[in-house]
């Protein structure tokens, strides 16, 4: 018999990618055979990175990894794994506050597609307490994020920045 392949996938908005998402990616990578990266598509909100720059960041990220495909979705996330073959969705936790928003929202996607199943994959202690939002608060104060992010986004942060980019939310 032909063998399934275990495909789940990390959502996101990724504005950037940092550290904290990055740990919840190489781990769960272990465990499926193949992880999507699923950037949501809004074009009416306007983050630090545009959408091809999420993207390609996240790419050069995880391009070691091996099994990583970065996709963009719009719409419902359930509809997108239901149309792609996707079974799991994995969801990263910081702490306790996370926890009620990722159950409301496990609850309701196991309502939307009772054949879709969340794991949750709390972050390492490390980076609990890293967010895109609160890297782009401390930013705008010209903070030093580098242990923060990746040095690839590091990289593209600073670039910005020289241009005189304004780090907007
Ligand atoms: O970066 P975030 O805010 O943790 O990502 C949240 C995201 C994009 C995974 C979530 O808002 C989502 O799945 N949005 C797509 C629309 C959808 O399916 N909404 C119902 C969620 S229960």
């Amino acid at each position: 018999m032909e063998k399934k392949i275990r495909k789940a996938i990390f959502a996101g908005s990724f504005d950037p990618i940092t550290n904290g998402h990055l740990d919840v990616i190489c781990r769960a990578s272990k465990l499926f055979d193949e992880l999507q990266i699923g950037v949501l598509y809004n074009p009416n909100k306007k983050g630090l990175f545009n959408f091809d720059e999420r993207v390609k960041l996240i790419e050069e990220c995880t391009s070691h990894l091996g099994n990583i495909k970065v996709v963009s979705f719009n719409g419902l996330l359930v509809d997108y794994c239901g149309d792609n073959g996707i079974d799991t969705l994995v969801r990263g936790i910081r702490s306790g506050a996370d926890v009620e928003y990722e159950l409301q929202m496990a609850h309701m996607n196991k309502e939307l597609n009772p054949n879709i199943e969340t794991i949750i994959l709390p972050t390492s202690t490390k980076y609990s307490f890293i967010s895109s939002s609160l890297i782009k608060e401390v930013l705008a104060f010209n903070a030093d994020i580098k242990n923060l992010v990746p040095d690839i986004v590091l990289k593209e942060l600073k670039r910005k920045a020289n241009r005189g980019e304004k780090i907007c939310m």
